[in-house]
């Protein structure tokens, strides 16, 4: 049988400390504990921020980051992994489009704090990169907004409305700015440390930069459902 994975959504997720370490040198445990102070100072200079969908006592920062020095590291980190990576993967040859970082901001999300459900208007891609989390501090929740069903059906394990994500130190997901998300809840006495960002693109013509082969997904699967490759 054969099986269309129609729409999906492709959420990318790099873990610079994780099982992606030896990828990027310069994301080290040292450089994000000096992003978690840097961000510290930026609310002690700042300490009202702004309220967008940050709820409860969390601080979120005005934008910025891209222009901040100590976050050029992870600025370009985030640009190699979007250009040389995430766009490819998305059909297009490298070097035929231009990313830009539309918008940058940091959060700090303490005991209590969450973001409502939300989506980024007006841009490509978005993302959040952690700079402290051990993975309790509340899960970033992607939402699906269509049904997929209408009327009475029993629970599918491969058709979920939800999809949640640990908040972890080092962890980088780009996310299509239109899809729903909200933060859950800090039910924890730590604070949850990110930056958040948006992404716009610009091609540089239409249809010759795409990569042949890299439309579709579409999969055999066998009589035990599993994918046949
Ligand atoms: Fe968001």
């Amino acid at each position: 049988m054969s099986v269309h994975i129609m729409f999906p959504n492709f959420v990318f997720t790099r873990e610079f400390l994780g099982k992606d370490s030896g990828i990027d040198p310069t994301m080290s445990a040292d450089y994000f504990d000096c992003l978690k102070n840097e961000i510290d100072g930026m609310r002690k200079r700042d300490p009202v921020g702004r309220r967008v969908s940050n709820a409860g006592s969390g601080w979120q920062s005005i934008d910025g980051c891209d222009t901040n020095p100590m976050f050029v590291k992870a600025i370009r980190a985030i640009r190699r992994t979007v250009d040389d990576e995430m766009m490819p993967f998305l059909g297009l040859k490298p070097n035929t489009f231009k990313t830009h970082m539309h918008n940058s901001w940091a959060n700090i999300n303490d005991k209590g704090a969450y973001n409502r459900p939300h989506l980024h208007n007006g841009c490509f891609y978005s993302g959040v990169l952690y700079i402290k989390g051990d993975g309790d501090e509340g899960q970033i929740q992607f939402i699906d907004k269509d049904n997929k069903i209408a009327g009475v059906f029993p629970h599918a394990p491969k058709l979920n409305e939800s999809f949640s994500m640990s908040p972890k130190t080092g962890d980088l997901h780009l996310f299509p700015s239109g899809l729903m998300h909200m933060v859950e809840p800090n039910p924890t006495d730590k604070d949850r440390y990110s930056i958040s960002f948006n992404l716009n693109v610009e091609s540089d013509n239409n249809h010759a930069n795409f990569i042949e082969d890299n439309q579709n997904l579409h999969f055999e699967i066998t009589s035990d459902y599993k994918l046949k490759i």
